[in-house]
């Protein structure tokens, strides 16, 4: 492909007239294809194209809703904007569940979100440490302006620290701060405090006469929040008496509930199997953090590290079967706002919002790990039970056939015959292979 220069000056259509001359062989498709997704109203289209950068179209998701999912004693419809089949029909199956069986619960743990400038210095840490709390103050009232609104609302900065990391790098220190950033997100609240907090270091390095020559001066290598949010920390789970989960498809419920166990246990001690495990508990979570309009990535990277913390990379839920009762929980940080960013702006996040009743952000956490649970148990149930692909290859044959465009009729009488068969890509395309001759034949 040839390099270009002005791309992103470049009118969207110019931009997908380039790519399609350069890639395709039917350019004229390729644009109509691309087109097809443009917004038929244009400030809705405006706002999409200002969300990112050298747009050429959108890219759509499917938008469910699990209804019944009892949270704390309350009926949400939870948003779940999801491409992969089964994940929102699992999560609702889930809810139904537990919905006779005191439905789920959630606490907030911890609130705090993180920041670091990390910078370098050559001088005399001791005598840095000595008066850091007047280097703090200078901080704090330096951001005094940027933080007015945050402390109104409760929240703001909730600490600062100097934290010596010369064990890692020559040199090398960290301003370690911590946020209670209410409900929204933050990153743009604490970077613009952690870049403050950069220059005040510097300026008043300067300013000291008690650090003298290369002490006045600090290199600043970065400032930026950390997506690591160990303290930003929800906790949901389901319990019951092991009796009451009754007869789960063929097991009874002591049986379901000891292999259930044991499938957290091998989640928890084998990294392979964790990793779907988390997969499966993401599933439920990104679903919900993309409807609201949140950062499913930063969420996922934090999930991830968390489900290190030991050392090891383990299943991010437990499980017990004490004192005869089933209890499954899941302890995971999870930093998302309702107020700002794309919860503002995109339409349907705000919708999301109003579907889950303009939830705080402590609630939508409570919420987004409900459903991350609730996914997990779905998937956990199946996999000790009729095996995933059951439920999973109901949905995948239906995509199969979108595939293969297959009519109305073929769809009917492939549904009916893959009830005793095994679904896969190629038996599909046989059977419609088939079907598609005998028609011919009976035309004939
Ligand atoms: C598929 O998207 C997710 C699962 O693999 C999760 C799991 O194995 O627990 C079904």
């Amino acid at each position: 492909m040839q390099s270009i220069s002005g791309f992103s000056k470049m009118p969207k259509a110019k931009k997908l007239e380039w790519i399609a001359q350069a890639v395709s062989e039917t350019p004229e498709n390729f644009i109509a294809d691309f087109k097809k997704f443009w917004h038929q109203d244009e400030s809705t289209q405006k706002l999409f194209d200002e969300f990112s950068e050298n747009t050429i179209s959108n890219y759509y998701m499917p938008y469910g809703l699990a209804p019944n999912v009892m949270i704390n004693d309350k009926r949400y419809a939870v948003p779940m904007v999801i491409e992969e089949s089964s994940v929102v029909a699992a999560a609702s199956k889930a809810a139904k569940f537990w919905q006779d069986k005191g439905g789920f619960k959630a606490k907030i743990i911890a609130t705090k979100k993180i920041g670091q400038v990390h910078f370098l210095w050559k001088g005399d840490f001791n005598k840095l440490y000595c008066v850091f709390d007047e280097l703090k103050e200078r901080m704090l009232d330096d951001t005094a302006s940027i933080t007015k609104n945050m402390r109104e609302r409760g929240g703001g900065i909730l600490d600062i620290e100097l934290v010596d990391k010369r064990d890692l790098e020559p040199d090398y220190y960290q301003l370690k701060a911590t946020f209670d950033t209410c409900d929204s997100m933050g990153a743009n609240f604490i970077n613009s405090c952690l870049e403050t907090f950069a220059k005040s270091l510097q300026n008043w390095l300067m300013e000291k006469d008690m650090f003298v020559g290369e002490e006045k001066d600090a290199t600043i290598i970065m400032c930026i929040l950390s997506n690591y949010t160990p303290e930003c920390l929800v906790r949901a789970w389901v319990e019951c008496p092991i009796e009451d989960l009754g007869m789960v498809e063929d097991l009874d419920a002591p049986t379901f509930a000891f292999k259930f166990s044991r499938a957290i246990e091998i989640a928890k001690n084998d990294v392979y199997r964790a990793t779907t495990h988390n997969k499966g508990i993401f599933n439920g979570i990104d679903a919900v953090v993309l409807a609201t309009g949140n950062d499913f990535r930063a969420v996922e990277a934090c999930g991830h590290t968390y489900a290190s913390r030991s050392g090891q990379y383990r299943s991010l839920s437990d499980c017990s079967l004490e004192g005869g009762k089933f209890k499954f929980w899941l302890d995971i940080p999870i930093a998302v706002g309702t107020v700002g960013g794309l919860t503002a702006l995109h339409p349907l996040a705000k919708r999301s919002l109003e579907i889950l009743g303009n939830p705080n952000a402590e609630e939508l956490m409570q919420i987004i790990a409900v459903t991350g649970l609730a996914q997990n148990f779905g998937a956990v149930k199946s996999l000790v039970t009729t095996g995933i692909q059951k439920g999973h290859m109901k949905m995948h044959l239906l995509n199969i056939l979108r595939n293969f465009e297959a009519t109305e009729k073929e769809v009917a009488q492939a549904v009916e015959h893959f009830k005793t068969e095994v679904v896969s890509f190629t038996a599909v395309r046989e059977l419609l292979e088939k079907l598609r001759a005998d028609q011919i034949q009976y035309k004939k």
